[in-house]
């Protein structure tokens, strides 16, 4: 999908996006339009129910080309965050429409000028996002079935600075791109080795990209995260990704992500049905890789740690059992009680690895793990931990901007007493009731006094339905928001 930015003037021919505000009342380029086809638009919204309310769309097939009229509403609400649900919304609307290149007419309401490069920079952004598919495995879509979009031209006022602000936002994007790739991958395609392969191509971005296996791990101790790879053929790895835009000294902050390529369960085996999700269980690193992606094609002016554990969870004659007790790389140790609860044993070692490593400024953690947390806030929120108030209000703040939706969830001793165990120094899990919050607690035993966040995706990651700017499938959740967290305050 290519969006560019021209000029704003009513195209001569061509598919054409016009505005129009509540109450039926036209824009002024809209007007010069309705002009030209002899009042064909003021009668097309005439019978019709479209009257301009925010977001209504009406297809209108004219002389000139074809024209999507589109509602403005009162036009007071029109932020980035509105462009955005527009852009996303027009390219759903056009996509199969038949034509290749369409024409968004970015005219500011009277009052509205203000901005609006920004505006139209984000809705170019999101008509890219909701562009994005997974075709690669399909051998037999028909041509109608495929979508005919290829170029949205936004024509705004203040066109070049529109392309300016666009050329960062693009970045992030394709940073949610890689991520959104990596999570469709099928496991027999993605797993921990190729998955490693596929992080060194950010190396031609300037990123530093170190791989680590079986030996090197074992090596540093990292008992945890072997024991949840042993049932598999396929070789655990740790990626450590660095980028260093900052000053030379300056403390790097660090994102970890797990990454269990495949997650049967292991010897706690999962049921059959629905199964197949826990390919995406390699969600958080997908979106601590994707972020990599985007800082460092964006150049960020900031020194970023992203590491992420790769494992496969499979039943073995080598498998785990629980029962089984597994020494950290920090000392402490585990017995597993359930080795379906495999991302905070690979956690545990990756955390403690980068911050006795790097000692950086913070760490936030992605993982998809656990369906508690989606039993707790569903697919709208993020539920995330935080054993630091300004890092957590520093993340609800910037989730306000991107509109990636966080919610602080509780931490504390009643909860954390929950995993002693009898034999070790703790079990991998607790009682039934807050299982999102006791995972929580585990990942907090191994991140020392270091500021810290855990975001538990679980119910992010992926989506069965189609929403403006993401469509169904790997989400790329996180990615912009989490640079929005760096731009916001570390650059
Ligand atoms: N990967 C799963 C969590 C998950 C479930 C993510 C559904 C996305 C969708 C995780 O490894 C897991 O199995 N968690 C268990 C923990 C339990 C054994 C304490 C769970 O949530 O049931
Ligand atoms: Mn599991
Ligand atoms: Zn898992």
């Amino acid at each position: 999908m290519k969006i560019s930015f021209q000029k704003m003037a009513l195209p001569e021919k061509g598919t054409v996006v016009l505005g129009v505000l509540a109450g039926g009342k036209m824009l002024p380029l809209t007007r010069d339009m309705d002009r030209a086809v002899k009042g064909l638009l003021k009668q097309a919204m005439a019978d019709s129910t479209f009257d301009g309310g925010a977001h209504e769309t009406l297809a209108v097939a004219t002389p000139r080309g074809p024209v999507l009229l589109y509602g403005l509403g009162d036009g007071k609400a029109i932020d980035a965050a509105w462009a955005e649900k527009a852009g996303g919304t027009i390219y759903a609307a056009l996509a199969k429409s038949g034509a290749k290149v369409a024409h968004v007419v970015f005219e500011a309401h009277k009052g509205g000028e203000e901005g609006v490069e920004t505006r139209a920079a984000h809705l170019g952004v999101a008509v890219k996002l909701r562009a994005y598919r997974f075709d690669k495995y399909r051998t037999t879509l028909k041509a109608k079935d495929k979508p005919t979009l290829a170029q949205v031209n936004v024509l705004v006022e203040k066109y070049t600075a529109a392309r300016r602000v666009f050329s960062g936002l693009d970045a992030v994007a394709e940073g949610v791109f890689m991520t959104r790739d990596l999570v469709s991958e099928p496991p027999n395609v993605l797993y921990p080795d190729s998955y490693a392969k596929r992080c060194k191509e950010l190396t031609k971005l300037g990123v530093t990209v170190q791989i680590l296996g079986e030996k090197e791990m074992a090596k540093l101790g990292m008992g945890a995260l072997l024991g949840v790879g042993q049932g598999s053929v396929r070789e655990s790895k740790m990626v450590v990704m660095r980028w260093n835009g900052g000053a030379k000294n300056a403390k790097p902050l660090a994102f970890i992500g797990k990454g269990v390529t495949f997650d049967t369960g292991g010897i706690s085996l999962k049921p059959a049905g629905g199964m197949e999700d826990m390919k995406w269980d390699m969600g958080g690193s997908g979106t601590v890789v994707g972020l990599m992606r985007a800082l460092a094609g964006r150049k960020a002016k900031v020194n970023v740690i992203g590491a992420i554990g790769l494992v496969e969870n499979m039943p073995d004659g080598n498998a785990q059992r629980p029962g089984d007790v597994v020494t950290s790389m920090s000392g402490q140790t585990i017995e597993v009680i359930n080795t379906d609860a495999e991302g905070r044993l690979v956690l545990a070692d990756v955390l403690h690895y980068v911050n006795d490593k790097y000692k950086p400024a913070f760490m936030i953690d992605l993982a998809t793990l656990t369906g508690a947390m989606m039993v707790s806030l569903g697919q709208v929120n993020c539920g995330y931990f935080a054993n630091d108030d300004a890092l957590s209000d520093k993340l609800a703040a910037a989730a306000k901007t991107t509109g990636e939706q966080v919610w602080r969830m509780p931490l504390g001793a009643e909860y954390n007493k929950q995993l002693d165990s009898d034999i070790a120094d703790m079990k991998n899990v607790g009682p039934r009731w807050g299982g999102a919050i006791t995972a929580a607690c585990f990942l907090e035993r191994f991140v020392g006094e270091t500021p810290w966040i855990h975001m538990d995706i679980a119910g992010m990651a992926w989506s069965s339905k189609d929403k403006p700017t993401v469509p169904k499938g790997g989400t790329g959740w996180g990615v912009r928001l989490l640079n929005q967290l760096v731009a916001d305050n570390y650059e």
